[in-house]
Order: C-alpha cells, then structure tokens, then sequence
C-alpha cells in the first residue's frame, strides 16, 4: 500500500526519467521498509577512520590544555555521549587517544545494542524524533551549535546596513548533517523573516535514516545504494550530477544541472556578493580562509583573498552589519556540510538564495536575481 503510494506521488510529479527497474526498487524497498532497522551482516570496523580517526583534529584541539572543556565534551570525548543522553550536559573530559570508544554508541557490548535516544535538541532548542532510534543518536552531535535564534539575538534591534565592531562572526560548527536533513523543523540554518523553509527530506525507504546512506562507524556513503534509482551513479564523484523531483535553474546558468551543482553555483555567487558588499559597507574587504578560527578575516591589502599573513584573531572581520552577519552565516553553513545536496538540497538552496537576495536588495552588492529560481 505504501509502496504504492509512493510511485503514484512520483508520477505526480512528472518523473518519467524513472526507469522501469528504478520502480521496481521502489516497490521492494517501500514494501521492506523494516528491513532498515536491522544492521548489515558483516560490519565493517576500519580503523583508523571516521570516528575512529585517532590523529583527526576532531580529537586533539585540546591537546596544550588540561582537559576537554565541558561545552566541548559531549561531542568530541571518548565515552561523552551517554553522559549527556543522562545528564542534559557533560563534565569536562579527558583527551581522547583512539577515537570514540565503542560503549559511546553501543549501550551493549554482547548485543551491540545502541544507547537509547528517544529525541533531539536542537542548538536553538527545537526537538525532534526520527522515529528511528539510530539516527537520533548521529544527530545527537550533527546538529550544529548556532541556529536562526542565536543570529537575531545577536542582530536584536540594529540597524540592517550599519558595521558595528560588537558583532562577531558566528559559526554554526562542523558537519551539521542532522539539521539539514530536517530543515525548518531545526532551524540551524538561518531563516530571513517573512520566508517560508521546507523542512524534513523524506526520500525513499532504505535511504532516507542516517545509517541508510552510511556506514556508522568510519562514515563512507553506501554509494552502491544510489544507481539503482539514480542513472549513471557509480562513483563518489558522479553524486553531483543527481537531479530529480526539484525544478529550476537556481543559480541562474543558463541550465537545470546536478543539485550539488545547483548549490555550487549560488555558493560562488554569493561568496562574490557579500565580498562586495563589504568593502562598500564596512569599508574593508572580507574574506573566509579554513586556516583558523574565526574563519572570515579583513582582506587587508584588498587582493580579493585571505593570506596567511592576514590570518590572525587581531585580524578577524571588524565591520559586520546585521545584514552581512546573516550571509556569512548561511554561507558558511552551506559549506559546512558537505552533504547538504544529499541531505535536504532544498533547504540549502533556499538559505543561499534568500541570503543572496537580501544583499541584492541592499543595492550595494553588486548582484541581481534575474534568472535565478527560489526552490
Ligand atoms: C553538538 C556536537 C558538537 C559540539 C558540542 C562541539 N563540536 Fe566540534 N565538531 C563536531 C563535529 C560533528 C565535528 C566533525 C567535523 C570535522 O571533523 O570536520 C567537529 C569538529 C570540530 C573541530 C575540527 C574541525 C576540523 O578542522 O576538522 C574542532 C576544532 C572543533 N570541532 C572544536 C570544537 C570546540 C572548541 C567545541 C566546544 C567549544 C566543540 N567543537 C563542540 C561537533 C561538535
Ligand atoms: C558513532 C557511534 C558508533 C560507534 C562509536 C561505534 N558504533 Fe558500532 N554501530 C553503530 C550503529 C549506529 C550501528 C548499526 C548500523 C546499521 O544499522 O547499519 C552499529 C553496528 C555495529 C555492529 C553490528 C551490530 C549487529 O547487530 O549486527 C557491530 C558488531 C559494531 N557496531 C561494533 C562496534 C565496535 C566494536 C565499536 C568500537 C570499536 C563500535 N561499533 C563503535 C554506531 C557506533
Ligand atoms: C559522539 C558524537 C558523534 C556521534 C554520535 C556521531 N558522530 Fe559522526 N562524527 C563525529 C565527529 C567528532 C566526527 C569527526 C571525526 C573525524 O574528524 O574523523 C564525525 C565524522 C563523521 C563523518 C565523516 C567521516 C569522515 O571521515 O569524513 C560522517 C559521515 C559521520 N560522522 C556520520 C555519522 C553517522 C551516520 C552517525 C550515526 C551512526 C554519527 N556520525 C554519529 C561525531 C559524532
Ligand atoms: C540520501 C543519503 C544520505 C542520507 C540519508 C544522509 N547522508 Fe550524509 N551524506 C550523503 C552524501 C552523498 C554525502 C557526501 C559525501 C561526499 O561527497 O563524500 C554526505 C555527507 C555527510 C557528511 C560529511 C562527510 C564528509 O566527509 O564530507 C556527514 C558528517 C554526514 N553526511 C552525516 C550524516 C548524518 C548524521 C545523517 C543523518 C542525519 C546523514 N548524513 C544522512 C548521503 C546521505
Ligand atoms: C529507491 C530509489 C532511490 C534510491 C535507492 C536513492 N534515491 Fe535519491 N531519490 C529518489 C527519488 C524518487 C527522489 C525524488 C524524491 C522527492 O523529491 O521526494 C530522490 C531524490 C534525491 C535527491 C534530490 C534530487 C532533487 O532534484 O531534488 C538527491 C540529492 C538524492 N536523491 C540522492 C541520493 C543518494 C546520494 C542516494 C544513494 C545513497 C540515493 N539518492 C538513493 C529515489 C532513490
């Protein structure tokens, strides 16, 4: 029945690249939707990768101080998640050597049950349940750590066009896979007022949780999942040619391409938009560089680019407006998650283009929407 419902809404909408066999999937994949509850056979543990990275940076920004802070602990100690799954917060930690600990995820060692994670809080305090217990534990910590509520507390009650040196960039953290994928029901993204945001993606069944498209322990995407619905899909590198149900040239090329494309294209665009912007506003260029923190730096000898001479805290951005704050922002979110094409593409092309669209509206950004499509 739910199999079938499905395939009616896809012709609905006007999918006729749909292969014959691609339906086929559909339909035993809707049909065993279950299925995905249950582990794979054979596990793949493969040291030294993912959460188990031991050298990853992930698990040594800490190593001059005594310990891991507890803001910090929940999310990049060894054994932190089951503390927070208790007690709402962490204690400080101890440095990690080897990654996760196997007990952070697995309640059980004999079952290799997992913790228990009924719902999610996300950093602006929404709260969801996937309905899928495994994929509430992943994003337990890929959630981000800023949202739109933090950006307008920031922002409350300033002038939209006017540098103020007490604004600071705000950085809503690593791989915030879990927001994108719910979107609006999150609201890790920042969202302009008066627009409306899609929220959860569903996609398909055997795809659509966290372990559906990768592995849980070094991460890799079960890439051999997607070319059976996704013509021409082999290859990590073919997932940006993937377009389906969502329509419009969005960043305004001339041409419908792949929704990682899609979003490459705004990316850059927007990326020139607030540079503009900036130098006409706040009187000084800016720049994002991934050397440091806090990321986005004064272009001091204005060659368009942060070198590494003008990466430095005394360096950071000095001239924020409420309204390049709000850019910077979803810019950098769209960057960090490299997935969010995969994730909830939408979200993320309607955060770039509203981010966009307001710059173009202040007139100083040199940078027009004609042509260019809100999803
Ligand atoms: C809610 C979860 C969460 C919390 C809390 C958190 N982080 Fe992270 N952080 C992540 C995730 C997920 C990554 C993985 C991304 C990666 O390796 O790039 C990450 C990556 C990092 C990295 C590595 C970035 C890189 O270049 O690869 C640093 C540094 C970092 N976090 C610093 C911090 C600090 C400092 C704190 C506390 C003030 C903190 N994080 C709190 C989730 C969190
Ligand atoms: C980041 C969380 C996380 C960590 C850390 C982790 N696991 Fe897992 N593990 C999972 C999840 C989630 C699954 C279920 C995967 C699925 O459904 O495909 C799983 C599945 C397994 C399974 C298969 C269980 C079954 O019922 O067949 C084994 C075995 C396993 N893990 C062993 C380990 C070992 C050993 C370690 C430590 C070296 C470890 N895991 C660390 C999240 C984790
Ligand atoms: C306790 C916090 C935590 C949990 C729970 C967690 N992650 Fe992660 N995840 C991290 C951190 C930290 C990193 C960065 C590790 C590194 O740099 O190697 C990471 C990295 C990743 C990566 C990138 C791996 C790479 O090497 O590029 C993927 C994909 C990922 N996680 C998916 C998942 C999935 C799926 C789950 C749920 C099964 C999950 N994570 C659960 C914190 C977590
Ligand atoms: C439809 C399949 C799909 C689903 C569902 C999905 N992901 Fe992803 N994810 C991807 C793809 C594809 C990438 C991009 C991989 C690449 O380009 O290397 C990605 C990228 C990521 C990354 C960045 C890894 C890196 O090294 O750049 C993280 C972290 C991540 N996903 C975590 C998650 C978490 C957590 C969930 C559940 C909330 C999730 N993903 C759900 C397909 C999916
Ligand atoms: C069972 C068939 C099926 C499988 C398997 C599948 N997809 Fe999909 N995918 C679809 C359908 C159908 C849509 C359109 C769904 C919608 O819009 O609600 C879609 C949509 C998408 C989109 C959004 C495209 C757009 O134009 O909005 C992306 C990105 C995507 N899938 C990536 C993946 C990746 C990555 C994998 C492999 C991990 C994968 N899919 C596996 C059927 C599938």
């Amino acid at each position: 029945m739910r199999a079938i419902l499905l395939s009616q809404n896809l012709f609905r909408r006007g999918l006729t690249i749909l292969s014959i066999a691609a339906v086929a999937a559909i339909l035993v994949a809707g049909g065993s939707a279950r299925s995905e509850e249950k582990p794979e056979a054979g596990v793949r543990l493969e040291f030294w990768k993912g959460h188990f990275d031991r050298n990853s940076d992930a698990f040594h920004e800490w190593d001059s101080e005594k310990e891991i802070p507890a803001v910090c602990a929940r999310c990049h100690s060894a054994i932190g998640l089951p503390e927070y799954l208790t007690d709402g917060k962490n204690a400080p930690a101890q440095h990690v050597k080897n990654g996760f600990a196997c007990t952070n995820c697995h309640a059980d060692l004999l079952t290799y049950a997992r913790q228990n994670v009924a719902k999610v809080t996300f950093p602006g305090g929404l709260i969801v349940d996937s309905g899928h217990n495994d994929s509430n534990l992943c994003m337990t910590c890929h959630q981000g750590r800023e949202s739109t509520a933090s950006v307008n507390k920031a922002i409350a009650g300033l002038p939209l066009d006017t540098p103020d040196p007490k604004l600071n960039f705000i950085h809503v953290h690593f791989y915030p896979a879990g927001a994108t994928r719910y979107g609006t029901e999150a609201k890790v993204g920042y969202e302009y007022d008066g627009k409306k945001y899609v929220g959860y993606f569903p996609h398909m069944p055997n795809v659509s949780t966290c372990t559906g498209c990768h592995s849980p322990h070094d991460g890799e995407v079960k890439i051999d999942r997607c070319g059976g619905c996704h013509d021409g899909i082999k290859t990590v590198a073919d997932l940006a040619n993937i377009r389906m149900s969502t329509r419009g040239d969005f960043d305004g090329n001339g041409k419908e391409e792949g929704l990682a494309r899609e979003i490459a294209g705004l990316q850059a665009q927007l990326y020139a938009a607030i540079q503009t912007y900036a130098k006409n506003v706040g009187g000084v260029g800016i720049g994002f560089s991934e050397a440091a923190y806090p990321h986005w730096f004064a272009d001091r000898n204005g060659n368009g680019r942060i070198d590494p001479e003008e990466v430095s805290p005394a360096n950071k951005y000095p001239a924020y407006t409420p309204r390049l704050l709000q850019a910077v922002y979803n810019y950098t979110y769209s960057v960090r998650d490299p997935g969010g094409a995969y994730h909830n593409g939408r979200y993320i092309l309607q955060l770039l283009y509203d981010s966009l669209d307001s710059l173009a509206a202040s007139g100083k950004a040199n940078v027009t929407m004609t042509g260019k499509v809100r999803p």
